[in-house]
């Protein structure tokens, strides 16, 4: 929880509520020493160009020490660098270079589980005195896991480990082993970890998969078949309010830092018992609504029918059902997803029309807005030709098991839902230039650049007169003017698909956001005379509404 700004115009201002936040994959960002890796040194080399975008707070991926089995989301120890991306002296440098530029740092917390190769697990597996319960343990035969729960990345949720002759719990790959929330020693060891970097200097956490943390007593099998099976046992488990307001309580409340919940299977109603005044310390969330839209019938890897109109539901229901002191956390992209013009705009015809249309809803709504690498220049999806090419392993895991179990032939049958939905597309490097690499590292790059990069790039999108990344910088510059984009109410217009229509209403003042979602044009229904125009995506523009939309034609006004 952040401390309060002050009070200019009757609201409870905030910082984090105002804030633009960069998202940063530090694998994939900018290469500094040749090895093909993204790594510290090379943000601190980018520290200006964050600045010269204007954004107020980055969010850092892990850089922990890991093994990598999911790039860095498995960590082998909370308090030290992993080599590849330098060293703790070099993550000094780096936060005093964002803090110089007047840019927080948000850093990652993945406490749900930890690497197989942290101490803990070590000394768990051999049944180390005092750690025995570290991890969530099972005796029985070796040949049934202990319920039928399975892993977000596929396949069962439990391991038959051999030393300890136990099965164990991992919601993620077998290399990470979830965490026994109900042992308060782990808990006691997590708060330490947790104030240490506080006491680093940070402000705040986004908090990887948090209300995962608490798994029922007798692991009871799970009754509704899905993705995954079991989950309504272990997401929002029975004791996670208590656990969420423990960690609060011994660390970060005594802090003014910010905390982002990222929160799987979350609604509405269930967010504000984690939010605002009355929930558990957190300042918002991430909520997967909007990117379940284009699962198909046989679920993610499958590509499935979206529209305008249920976006429109989603957010309006956010938008209007979460508490006068909830609060969101809004994004399009992130190192999971897949890049949004590719998605639900149009990457080709109407790459920059369709993703700066995007970006003003993004803006456009209440909640603070998450900007992730390449997104400001229009990044796209990637081709990913083969298997070989393929280096994630929520991707890899759930093809081998469909080659495995026939029901793919070969990777070629899967290739376009690949190139769809892949986590990979969001993992390509930065693209920086049209040199060599895109400008990501003078080495080998650890994943495929997209060739799209000649024409996609940094250089070329800031030497331009129109881009998406000036237009990303309108923006933000816009939401740091206009305090009704951040605090405004929300209000759905009544406008006939595939246009979108919302108004922003704080005190007197009154925002028009209008967007049309379709490559044709299309009658906005609305006339407004006299409004004035902030921000749009097509030039020569006049004052008022005009009755038609051009192709992905995105406009806010002041009414
Ligand atoms: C969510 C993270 O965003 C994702 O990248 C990771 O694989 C899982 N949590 C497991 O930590």
């Amino acid at each position: 929880m952040g401390s309060e700004i002050e009070d200019t115009a009757g609201i409870d201002r905030t910082w984090w509520k105002e804030a633009v936040v960069y998202q940063i994959y530090p694998r994939s960002f900018k290469d500094s020493n040749g090895d093909g890796v993204g790594d510290i040194s090379g943000i601190i080399e980018k520290v200006e160009y964050l600045d010269a975008l204007g954004i107020d707070v980055v969010w850092l991926c892990p850089v922990y020490d890991s093994p990598n089995a999911d790039n860095g989301y498995d960590i082998r120890d909370y308090r030290s660098i992993m080599d590849e991306m330098g060293t703790m002296a070099d993550w000094e440098r780096l936060l005093a270079a964002l803090h110089d530029r007047d840019i927080r740092l948000v850093m990652d917390l993945v406490v749900n589980h930890t690497s197989d190769e942290h101490e803990w697990f070590r000394k768990s597996r051999r049944g180390e005195d005092g750690y025995e319960d570290y991890y969530h343990w099972v005796e029985g035969d070796p040949d049934q896991p202990p319920n039928n729960w399975e892993s977000y990345f596929g396949g069962p949720a439990w391991s038959y480990d051999e030393t300890r002759e136990a099965w164990y719990l991992h919601l993620f790959d077998e290399k990470q082993p979830d965490l026994n929330w109900r042992n308060p020693d782990v808990r006691a060891d997590v708060y330490e970890m947790v104030d240490w970097w506080l006491q680093n200097g940070i402000d705040g956490f986004r908090m990887d998969v948090i209300n995962l943390l608490s798994k029922p007593e007798g692991y009871p099998d799970g009754e509704i078949e899905g993705y995954p099976t079991g989950r309504e046992h272990f997401v929002n488990g029975p004791r996670i309010h208590e656990y969420l307001r423990e960690l609060y309580e011994e660390t970060y409340a005594n802090y003014d830092v910010m905390t982002v919940g990222e929160m799987v299977d979350l609604d509405v109603e269930t967010a504000n018992a984690y939010l605002g005044e009355d929930g558990d310390g957190l300042d918002m969330v991430f909520h997967f609504d909007h990117t379940f839209i284009d699962f198909g019938p046989d679920g993610r890897w499958d590509i499935g029918e979206w529209s305008v109109s249920d976006f429109e539901e989603i957010f309006t229901e956010w938008q209007t059902g979460l508490d006068e002191t909830s609060w969101d956390g809004l994004y399009w992209e992130n190192h999971d997803q897949p890049r949004v013009v590719s998605r639900f705009g149009d990457d080709e015809q109407y790459r920059y029309e369709s993703t700066t249309m995007l970006a003003t809803l993004l803006f456009g709504l209440r909640g603070t807005p998450y900007v992730y690498q390449g997104q400001e220049i229009g990044m796209t999806n990637a081709d990913f030709e083969s298997l070989e090419a393929v280096r994630d392993v929520d991707t890899r895991r759930p093809i081998e098991i469909m080659l495995e179990e026939g029901e793919i032939d070969s990777y070629q049958q899967i290739r376009d839902v690949v190139n769809y939905r892949s986590r990979d597309h969001a993992r390509t490097p930065m693209q920086w230039s049209d040199g060599e690499n895109a400008g990501f590292t003078d080495g080998d790059p650890w994943i495929k650049v997209n060739d799209n990069y000649t024409e996609i790039n940094v250089e070329s999108a800031r030497s331009a007169d129109r881009s998406v990344w000036w237009y990303y910088r309108e923006l933000i510059d816009l939401r740091e003017d206009e305090q009704t984009l951040v605090y405004g109410e929300y209000d759905l217009l009544d406008v006939p698909d595939p246009v979108y229509a919302f108004t922003r209403t704080l005190g007197d003042d009154e925002l028009l956001v209008v967007l049309n979602w379709s490559d044709q044009e299309q009658s906005s229904s609305l006339s407004i005379e006299d409004g004035t125009l902030l921000v749009g995506n097509y030039s020569g523009i006049e004052t008022t509404l005009s009755e038609t939309l051009r192709p992905y034609e995105a406009r806010i006004y002041r009414l």
